[in-house]
């Protein structure tokens, strides 16, 4: 195991899906069996879109549940809440005087929301609040506040690490040497995981299949996995296959290519290949699931656990900020 800091935040806006665990939990739950790890529930991230505390608490909750149900490595993982953390309020306070204006705007998530209002004939800033606006800086701060090196995330938060490292680079350039510039890692193998419908999977498009469904909702959100009409004896494109692209995340190298020669042979319907994938699927979560759904009923356990979490992260928090006080403030 080497020395390096790998940290990573998931943000508590839904019921986590397989897009998620393939693309975030399971890489974090894999990085944790060998690396020092801190991952936290960014709920603080949340608050610029969702307004109803009970929900943020009870996707925080799922997300830590199903962290620990996964397997995450509690030896070498330490797991908290963002804001059981006061350092970061802190932090995201000094970085706040570092951090250019027009930094923020060149952001994707603002630009975006510029350009759909400046479409609709609406003021540029309709409906844009400064958590979102300053979203790219307390995303810095949780990044530096640890001293992170290594920050997997999805391709669509590679600017938000990139910005951190420029927010470091300014501080430093002001304050002398006082940050490590982190690097992101985006997970290459993972790429977009389709829903339902065949569009990415993402709770936005309704088209999703929760991670812990009970084993009959998942089978039956799996048979309702759109293909094309090719008939069973027709040759099928694994690589164009929702039902395919999901196996890949499930089975091992050599079911894989099993699965994928029985595509390209022909021989098997759409229905008998949705039939194995959620047999392979639920045999791979049966055992996690039954496991969340023992956590998920004890929240006295989860909020122990986060405690736990929080002491640790909390004292390299404070370290961190006791320096910056006085590098900043004499
Ligand atoms: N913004 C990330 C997302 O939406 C979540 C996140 C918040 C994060 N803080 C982080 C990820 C720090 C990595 C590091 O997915």
């Amino acid at each position: 195991m080497d020395n390096k800091v790998v940290l990573t935040g998931i943000k508590p806006t839904g019921t986590p899906h397989l897009g998620n665990y393939i693309g975030a939990l399971k890489p974090v739950v894999n990085m944790s069996q060998n690396h020092k790890t801190l991952v936290f529930i960014a709920d603080l991230h949340a608050l610029n879109t969702i307004k109803k505390p009970g929900e943020i608490r009870q996707y925080s909750d799922e997300i830590a549940a199903m962290l620990v149900a996964l397997g995450l490595n509690l030896d070498n993982a330490i797991l908290f809440r963002q804001s059981d953390i006061i350092g970061i309020y802190q932090l995201t306070c000094f970085l706040m005087n570092v951090t250019p204006k027009g930094l923020m705007n060149r952001a994707h998530s603002y630009k975006a929301i510029v350009e759909k209002n400046t479409e609709n004939g609406l003021d540029v800033d309709a409906g844009v609040n400064m958590g979102l606006y300053t979203y790219p800086i307390l995303m810095a701060a949780d990044i530096l506040l640890y001293n992170s090196d290594v920050v997997p995330v999805g391709a669509d938060q590679k600017q938000h690490v990139e910005f951190a490292r420029d927010i470091a680079g300014y501080f430093n350039n002001t304050y002398g040497n006082v940050f490590k510039l982190p690097e992101p890692m985006i997970s290459q193998d993972a790429g977009i995981i389709p829903g339902l419908d065949g569009r990415k999977m993402s709770k936005s498009y309704d088209n999703t299949i929760p991670l812990f469904a009970p084993e009959n909702e998942l089978k039956k959100k799996i048979m309702r996995i759109i293909t094309d009409s090719k008939t069973p004896e027709e040759s099928k494109n694994p690589d164009e296959s929702t039902i395919f692209q999901l196996y890949k995340h499930f089975g091992n190298e050599d079911e894989i290519a099993g699965f994928r020669k029985m595509f390209l042979d022909g021989g098997m319907g759409y229905g008998t290949a949705k039939n194995i994938l959620f047999e392979k699927i639920n045999s791979v979560l049966s055992g996690p699931r039954a496991e969340y759904e023992r956590l998920i009923s004890d929240k006295k356990q989860i909020d122990e656990l986060l405690k736990v979490g929080a002491t640790r992260a909390g004292i390299i928090a404070e370290k961190t900020i006791s320096e910056l006080k006085k590098v900043m403030l004499g």
